[in-house]
C-alpha cells in the first residue's frame, strides 16, 4: 500500500528499500508522507523495520533504493551535519552523556554551533522548562540522579535544542513504567500542541500509537505498510487481517477512547435533562460510556463548547458515533 499526502508533506519516503550488507531486507518498498505539523507513529511488531525506516529520515541508515525528502530536500544531497540540525533525534535508550550535567547535555548542540554563553544558558532554561524540568532544580544533576522518565525528557529537550522542524523518536517512552509512561505521553501531547513539529515516533505499542498519532502507519515484517490512517480509521476499519490482529480484539474499546461524542448522534433535550449527569463536548465516548453505565439513568446530557446543555446521549448514540468515526 502506498500512503501519500498532498503537497504539504514535510517528510516523504518514496519507494524506499533497505537491504543490509548481510542480505537482510528490513524495508522492501515503503512510501510514506508525513504532513507538516503532524505526528506520525510507526507501529508494528519487533523486527518489522520501524527503526530502519525511521533512521532513513536522518540518514543514519542509507536507503538502497528510493528517495527520502525532508522539507523538499533529498536527504542524500545535503551535508550530514546540516541535516542533523534540521532533525531532532531521540533514541531508544536516551543516550545522555553520564558524566555531564543535565544542563551540559542539553547545551551540547548549541555549544557546537558556537553560540555565546548567555544565549546557550537562556536556551537551555527555556528547553528544560518546556519539558517540565525546572532548570534550577534539575540543571545541575547528572543523568544517574534522574528517574528514567526524567532522563527521557532531557533527551527530548536536547533534541529540540536547534528548534528543528522535524523530530524523530525511537520508542521514546519504552523504558519506563506504565505510570511514568502515561505522564510522558501526556507531556508530549502538551508540548507538541505548543511546538507543532513534524514528528515521527516509533513504537510497538498500539495503545501508545493511538494516543499520540494524528496518523498511524502500521508496518508488517519486511517494512510493508499495511495501513496509514487516523487512529479512528485504523481501529474502526483495519485494512488487512494483519492490522486487525495487531490492533487486537478489543479495538472497539480503544476506538471509544479516541472518539469524541458526535453531535449528530445526540437526541433532543428532554424535560428531565436537568437531573441527568453531564459530559463536556470534547469527552471521549469511553468517558461518556463509563458515566452512562454508572448513572443507571440510561442517558446523559452532552454540553456544548460554552458548557450549555446541547443534547441527550444514549447507548444508541454512542453506537452511532462509533460508526461515524470509523466510516
Ligand atoms: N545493521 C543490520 N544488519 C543486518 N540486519 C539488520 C541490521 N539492523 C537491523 N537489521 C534487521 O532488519 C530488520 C528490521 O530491524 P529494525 O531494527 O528496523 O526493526 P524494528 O521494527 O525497529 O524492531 P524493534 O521493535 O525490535 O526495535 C530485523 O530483521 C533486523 O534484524
Ligand atoms: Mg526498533
Amino acid at each position: 500500500m502506498n500512503a501519500t499526502a498532498p503537497d504539504d508533506a514535510m517528510i516523504r519516503l518514496d519507494n524506499v528499500a533497505k537491504e543490509y550488507p548481510d542480505g537482510t531486507v528490513a524495508v522492501h518498498d515503503l512510501t510514506l508522507h508525513v504532513r507538516d505539523g503532524e505526528t506520525c507513529v510507526l507501529v508494528g511488531a519487533s523486527g518489522c523495520g520501524k527503526t530502519t525506516a525511521m533512521r532513513m529520515i536522518n540518514r543514519l541508515v542509507e536507503p538502497t533504493r528510493g528517495t527520502v525528502m525532508v522539507d523538499g530536500v533529498d536527504v542524500m544531497s545535503v551535508d550530514f551535519h546540516q541535516l542533523r540540525r534540521r532533525i531532532g533525534y531521540v533514541i531508544q535508550q536516551v543516550g545522555l552523556f553520564p558524566h555531564w550535567t543535565v544542563r551540559r547535555n542539553v547545551a551540547t548542540v548549541c555549544d557546537m554551533l558556537g553560540w555565546d554563553k548567555k544565549r546557550v544558558a537562556d536556551r537551555v532554561d527555556e528547553l528544560l522548562d518546556m519539558v517540565g524540568l525546572p532548570p534550577e532544580e534539575f540543571g545541575k544533576r547528572y543523568p544517574h540522579q534522574l528517574s528514567g522518565g526524567q532522563r527521557q525528557r532531557v533527551g527530548v529537550a536536547r533534541a529540540l535544542a536547534f528548534d528543528p522542524p522535524v523530530l524523530i523518536m525511537d520508542e521514546p517512552f519504552g523504558a519506563v513504567d506504565p505510570i511514568a509512561r502515561d505522564h510522558l505521553q501526556e507531556a508530549f501531547i502538551d508540548l507538541q500542541k505548543r511546538v507543532r513539529k513534524t514528528v515521527v515516533i516509533v513504537t510497538h505499542d498500539i495503545d501508545e500509537a493511538v494516543r499520540l498519532g494524528d496518523r498511524i502507519a502500521v508496518l508488517r515484517t519486511g517494512g510493508y505498510l499495511d495501513q496509514y490512517a487516523t487512529p479512528a480509521e485504523v481501529l474502526g476499519n483495519p485494512a488487512t487481517p494483519f492490522v486487525a490482529e495487531f490492533t487486537g480484539t478489543d479495538r472497539t474499546l480503544k476506538l471509544l477512547a479516541v472518539t469524541p461524542v458526535e453531535s449528530g448522534a445526540l437526541e433532543p433535550l428532554t424535560p428531565d435533562a436537568s437531573s441527568l449527569d453531564r459530559v463536556p463536548h470534547d469527552a471521549s465516548l469511553r468517558e461518556a460510556l463509563a458515566l452512562l453505565l454508572d448513572s443507571n439513568q440510561g442517558k446523559l446530557v452532552v454540553e456544548d463548547q460554552a458548557g450549555e446543555p446541547e443534547g441527550v446521549l444514549t447507548l444508541n448514540g454512542i453506537q452511532e458515533s462509533l460508526k461515524a468515526s470509523a466510516a
